[in-house]
């Protein structure tokens, strides 16, 4: 993999000027949040109207522009033109999707004749870490439905690398899912119509069917969204790292994964990278040592990884809080050139 000069992020999206989807992933802690919205700075900063939306259920958007973002609202960024947030509750959509899940339910079981509660699957159904998972994909999608007209891009900011994979990969699942039940309900419906004396009153009943409305409505979703989602042109899944061993590993890993789902790679950005001129004054050995260990994982970047790298982010000197060091990590991500 190595050798090859690679593409920065301004080449890269200068490359594609239909970019709108922009994802990033990566192990805990290593950067995810501040490169989205470093990401989404920079577009706002273009005069292109921007949101950053917080899919991670631990949100850390409202404390990086220290501003009050939370309550599942879309609201402006203050200090920065363009650029609107919002921080997705998931407790809500999980309330809500067990709702919907169970009045299904309840309703196929009664139409099937099965004497049962409903109740003990639905918390069974909901207590299924894919539940939360498949509820917030959802939102996903209704953001980007509901949203994709009023923005001209839209950043995520995913949780955890397997969780973001997953929620993307969860297209595909979803796909053959319902490929399935639709062609499952199709059959038991007709076998009913054929069963009835009264087929006038079972074909009434099948064009209410609220299951099937629900699959069909489903899958008109999902065609959409695969539409976009798998599309190289409008949308790009961005790794970050940091120059460790563990958080190097995790991105390689799921480069795989992403290329097995088809999604669209948009690259690695290195981040917490311990510039060289600050070496020139550093003296502590214990900052030496880690400048050094740093420059070991980053051989390594460069073996393994290095034409997938957009961008390489400085460790600043201190966290990134407001939008002045937001403004900064932007500016990082998009002047980076390759040694
Ligand atoms: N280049 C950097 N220089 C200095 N501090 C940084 C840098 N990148 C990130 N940080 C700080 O490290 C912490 C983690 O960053 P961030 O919240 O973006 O990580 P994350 O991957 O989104 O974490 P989580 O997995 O918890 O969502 C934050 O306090 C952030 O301010
Ligand atoms: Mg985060």
């Amino acid at each position: 993999m190595s050798g090859e000069r690679p593409k920065t992020f301004l080449e890269f999206i200068e490359e594609k000027p239909n970019l709108k989807y922009f994802f990033t992933g990566g192990k805990g802690g290593v950067g995810k949040t501040i490169a989205a919205a470093g990401i989404a700075y920079y577009f706002a900063s273009q005069g292109k109207k921007t949101l950053l939306a917080s899919l991670n259920p631990v949100h850390s958007l409202s404390s990086i522009f220290e501003q009050e973002l939370w309550g599942g609202e879309i609201k402006k960024v203050e200090g920065a033109e363009h650029l609107y947030a919002v921080e997705v509750e998931i407790d809500d959509i999980v309330a809500r999707y067990k709702q919907q899940l169970s009045e299904r339910l309840r309703w196929f079981l009664k139409w099937a004749d099965i004497p049962v509660k409903a109740d003990d699957f639905i918390e069974i159904a909901a207590t299924n870490p894919a539940f939360e998972e498949s509820a917030m994909f959802d939102k996903m999608i209704d953001i980007i439905l509901e949203q994709r007209a009023n923005f001209d891009v839209i950043v995520f900011d995913c949780a955890a690398v397997a969780n973001a994979v997953r929620l993307l990969g969860l297209n595909k699942i979803y796909n053959l899912w319902l490929e399935r039940m639709i062609k499952s309900r199709q059959e038991a419906l007709s076998l009913r119509a054929k069963l009835s004396f009264r087929k006038d009153k079972v074909m009434e009943e099948i064009k209410k069917d609220p299951l099937m409305a629900d699959l069909l409505n489903l899958r008109r979703r999902m065609d959409e969204a695969r539409n976009f989602l798998n599309n190289p042109e409008t949308t790009a899944f961005f790794f970050v790292t940091i120059p460790l061993a563990l958080p190097i590993s995790v991105v390689k890993r799921f480069i795989e994964m992403v290329k097995a789902f088809e999604i669209p790679i948009g690259g690695v950005f290195v981040n917490m990278v311990i510039p060289e001129e600050a070496m020139k004054v550093e003296k502590s050995e214990y900052m030496i040592n880690k400048y050094k260990e740093q420059q070991h994982y980053m051989e390594i970047i460069k073996r393994e990884m290095w034409p997938l790298v957009r961008a390489v982010i400085p460790l600043f000197p201190t966290e990134i809080v407001g939008i002045d060091m937001v403004a900064k990590v932007a500016d990082a991500i998009v002047s980076w050139k390759p040694s």
